[in-house]
C-alpha cells in the first residue's frame, strides 16, 4: 500500500497532487489550513495546521498522527509542496513577521516533516521525499531573496541527506516550473517597484505560457512513483523523466 502526505493540499498544485494521488488509489494525509472541500475522495486525511507558526508543527509531530498513517504503508511519500512567495520586497523593506514566517513555513516545516518522516518509516520498503522548490532557489531574482534563500535551502538539505545513506530513502527538490496557481496571481499582484520582472510573469500569462496544476501534478506524481526519482536531486521537474 503507498501512502502520501502532502502539504498545501487546499490549492494550486498541493490540491492538484491531491486529487492526482487519490485518483490512483494511495491515501493521502493533507496539511494545510484550510480544508479542501472540493476532494471528496475515500482516502484522504485532513488535518487544520498553520506551518507558518513556530511550534505548531512540532507540537503536532509530538503526537502520534504521522506515524499512524504511515503505519500501514509499504511505500510512504511526503511531498513538501506548502510555500509562500512573501515577502516580495527588496532587502531593507521587508516585514520581519513576514520574513520569519516564510522560513518557518518554507523551510523549517519541510526539514521537520523530512526528520520525522524518516524517522516514521524505518519498516516502509521504499519512502521518497520531494521538497517543492523553484528556480529562484537557483537563479536570483531582485525582491525575492527570502523566497529564493529558502528555495534554496531546500536543494541543499535534499543533496546532503541524499547522502545519508537511509535505507530504502529517496529524496528530490524539483522545480515544478511556471504554474498556473493563486501564486501566481499573487506573482502578477507585485509592485513593480519591488519586483522588477514582473512584466515578464504577466506575458507569460497572457501568452499562455503557463503550466496547468493538473498536468504538471501528474508528471510530478509519474516521476515521484517512477524508477528514477532520486537520481537527479535538485532538477527541474521540465527536464525529467516522467516515470
Ligand atoms: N506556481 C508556481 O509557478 C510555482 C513555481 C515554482 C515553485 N512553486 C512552489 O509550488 C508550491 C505550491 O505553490 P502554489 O503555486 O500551488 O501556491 P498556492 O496556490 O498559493 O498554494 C499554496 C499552498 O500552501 C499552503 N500554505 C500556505 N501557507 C500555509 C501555512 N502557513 N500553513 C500551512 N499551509 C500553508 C496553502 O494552504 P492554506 O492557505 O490552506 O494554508 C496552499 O494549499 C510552493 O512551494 C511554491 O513555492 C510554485
Amino acid at each position: 500500500m503507498i501512502k502520501a502526505i502532502v502539504t498545501g493540499h487546499s490549492s494550486g498544485l498541493g490540491a492538484a497532487l491531491a486529487q492526482t494521488l487519490l485518483a490512483r488509489g494511495i491515501s493521502v494525509l493533507g496539511l494545510s489550513r484550510r480544508a479542501n472541500p472540493a476532494l471528496h475522495a475515500s482516502g484522504l486525511t485532513q488535518h487544520a495546521i498553520d506551518l507558518s507558526e513556530a511550534g505548531a508543527l512540532e507540537g503536532w509531530l509530538a503526537g502520534s498522527d504521522l506515524a499512524d498513517f504511515v503505519k500501514d504503508a509499504d511505500t510512504a511519500l511526503l511531498i513538501n509542496n506548502a510555500g509562500q512567495l512573501q515577502p516580495v520586497a527588496p532587502c531593507g523593506a521587508q516585514g520581519p513577521a513576514l520574513i520569519a514566517a516564510a522560513i518557518q513555513l518554507n523551510l523549517s516545516a519541510p526539514l521537520l516533516l523530512a526528520n520525522a518522516f524518516v524517522a516514521a518509516t524505518a519498516r516502509c520498503s521504499g519512502r521518497r521525499i520531494v521538497h517543492i522548490s523553484s528556480g529562484a532557489a537557483r537563479s536570483p531574482y531582485a525582491g525575492w531573496s527570502v523566497y529564493g534563500a529558502t528555495k534554496a535551502g531546500l536543494d541543499q538539505h535534499a543533496r546532503a541527506v541524499a547522502l545519508d545513506g537511509i535505507p530504502g530513502l529517496r529524496i528530490a527538490s524539483l522545480a515544478p516550473g511556471v504554474v498556473d496557481t493563486p501564486m501566481q496571481g499573487e506573482v502578477r499582484a507585485s509592485d513593480p517597484a519591488h519586483f522588477p520582472q514582473l512584466a515578464r510573469f504577466a506575458a507569460l500569462k497572457r501568452d499562455g505560457q503557463l503550466s496547468a496544476p493538473t498536468d504538471v501534478a501528474h508528471r510530478l506524481v509519474e516521476h515521484l512513483l517512477g524508477e528514477h526519482f532520486g537520481e537527479w536531486v535538485d532538477g527541474d521537474l521540465r527536464n525529467l523523466p516522467a516515470a
